[in-house]
């Protein structure tokens, strides 16, 4: 089972940027800790992160057919970027949306996620663990799927 993680822009920033709001982990920790426990669910994940929405586009795109299962913190494109829905609803692959922050607590713009309708679930305000909510209930929907 291979499971694709997307982390949109300013996510590379992790551990300095606004850590009262996203916390002090940096985002190649929470990839480390995400391998670890794929790795014990033996499964296989690949991250990917950009800042560029067309590189996200094309990176979601590449998806098809080489990956089972998806998982996307689109950052600031979650409110704005009818490309990257677009294309996560080409794919046909469920995904699951994950934010740090609790984006409805937050300002009225972040109220609003674009991506959500596209996704098999959304996790938000977790922090860092909602990276891992997300694959624990990834690779369980999948192996469900999979022994119907
Ligand atoms: C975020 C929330 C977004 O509103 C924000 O633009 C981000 C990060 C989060 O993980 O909490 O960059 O997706």
């Amino acid at each position: 089972m291979r499971i694709r993680v997307y982390n949109g822009p300013n996510l590379a920033l992790l551990g300095k940027r606004e850590p009262g709001i996203y916390g002090t982990e940096t985002l190649a920790g929470i990839e480390a800790r995400l391998a670890a426990r794929a790795a014990s669910l033996g499964v296989a994940v690949e991250c990917f992160q950009s800042d560029i929405e067309g590189e996200l586009v094309r990176a979601i795109g590449s998806a098809t057919g080489t990956a089972d299962g998806l998982i996307l913190n689109a950052a600031a494109y979650t409110h704005t970027s009818v490309a990257i829905r677009d294309a996560i609803a080409a794919t046909g692959l469920p995904c699951i949306e994950v934010h740090l922050s609790n984006i409805y607590r937050r300002e009225t713009f972040r109220h609003q996620s674009l991506t959500a309708p596209v996704c098999l679930g959304v996790i938000s305000g977790l922090g860092a663990q909602g990276y891992e909510l997300a694959l624990e209930a990834l690779v369980r929907h999948l192996r469900t799927a999979r022994s119907q």
